[in-house]
């Protein structure tokens, strides 16, 4: 990669950051679609935030992505929101016009595009379990519901906040039926009958994490699992789910699509998705995950 004093100026906001595979992956994507961006990690305190995203604009950024803490907070600093973004709460990714700030968020759309793209699955009409109740459940159920998805049950360890999520997008999508449930396993072998995908989004089968109790066994035959951790790729959820003969969904898909989608955002070019995939893994192959 040349940088010059032509060369334009994207990043990642997040605290801690250290850990982030989007610089690997999106300068890979610049560089195979013959774009003068480079990528950096910037680390961003809570306190720094509004001077941070104030120096997108004075610095003439093409625009960030923004992760953890910074997701939710960050909506206030911007211009404008785009609708999905404001309706999961959350941006993931701003873009720079000419001055102006708009938050989008990809996660879902990413999630979405990943699993139809690898599985073939489409959401309408579905029933999905959804195990977490965190941001990234956030932003997958809003994509389910949008998609159409017929029945979503919501199962966390703490139940409280399944039925918060439940509640705001229930309203929502009226005619769906969200519902909540323990992150129990023997309760949810009395629910997932019928399910057509399961979806992990918490941290649970992550390296280093305790591994998720789920009943694989009691799924139909047809069902999807679908896990967004992808270290290791293939969680014990997934090992489990392919040895019964189920379709797998591998979580480093939404990791390079909801990136895509931010590629594409900020150069109206498609996303170069085998480039940005192959720099991910190559990344996850080469290095240490110590402290992740
Ligand atoms: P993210 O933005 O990555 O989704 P988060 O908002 O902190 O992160 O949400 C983490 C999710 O993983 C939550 O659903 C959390 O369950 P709680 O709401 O009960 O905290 C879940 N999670 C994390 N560690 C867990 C564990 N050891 N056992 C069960 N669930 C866990």
């Amino acid at each position: 990669m040349k940088i010059t004093g032509a060369t334009k100026t994207s990043g990642i906001f997040g605290h801690p950051i250290g850990h982030t595979l989007s610089p690997v992956m999106q300068n890979a994507a610049f560089e195979a679609a013959g774009c003068d961006i480079v990528y950096l990690p910037f680390h961003v305190s809570p306190a720094r935030l509004p001077g941070a995203v104030d120096a997108v604009r004075a610095l003439e950024m093409v625009g960030v992505n923004v992760t953890i803490p910074h997701k939710e907070r960050v909506m206030g600093y911007l211009d404008s929101v785009d609708p999905t973004a404001r309706a999961i709460g959350a941006v993931n990714t701003v873009v720079n016009s000419d001055g102006r700030l708009t938050g989008y968020n990809t996660d879902g759309e990413g999630y979405m595009r990943s699993l139809t793209g690898e599985t073939g699955f489409v959401p309408e009409g579905k029933s999905v379990i959804l195990i977490g109740a965190g941001g990234a459940a956030r932003a997958i159920l809003h994509a389910l519901l949008s998609g159409g998805a017929a029945s979503v049950l919501i199962a966390n360890r703490t139940v409280k906040r399944a039925e918060d999520l439940a509640c705001d997008f229930g309203g929502v999508f009226e005619a769906r039926e969200v519902g909540v449930s323990a992150l129990d396993a023997a309760e949810l072998a009395r629910r997932v009958e019928g399910a057509d995908l399961v979806v992990n989004t918490t941290s649970l089968g992550m390296e280093g994490s305790p591994v998720l109790d789920f009943p694989v066994e009691a799924l139909p035959t047809g069902a999807v699992v679908s896990d967004i951790v992808y270290r290791p790729g293939d969680t014990e959820l997934l090992k489990r789910a392919s040895e019964r003969g189920l379709a797998v969904h591998r979580g480093i898909g939404m990791l390079v699509c909801q990136g895509a989608l931010g590629f594409e955002l900020w150069t109206g070019l498609t996303a170069p998705v085998d480039v940005m995939t192959r720099a991910v893994m190559d990344e996850l192959s080469a290095g240490p995950s110590e402290g992740e």
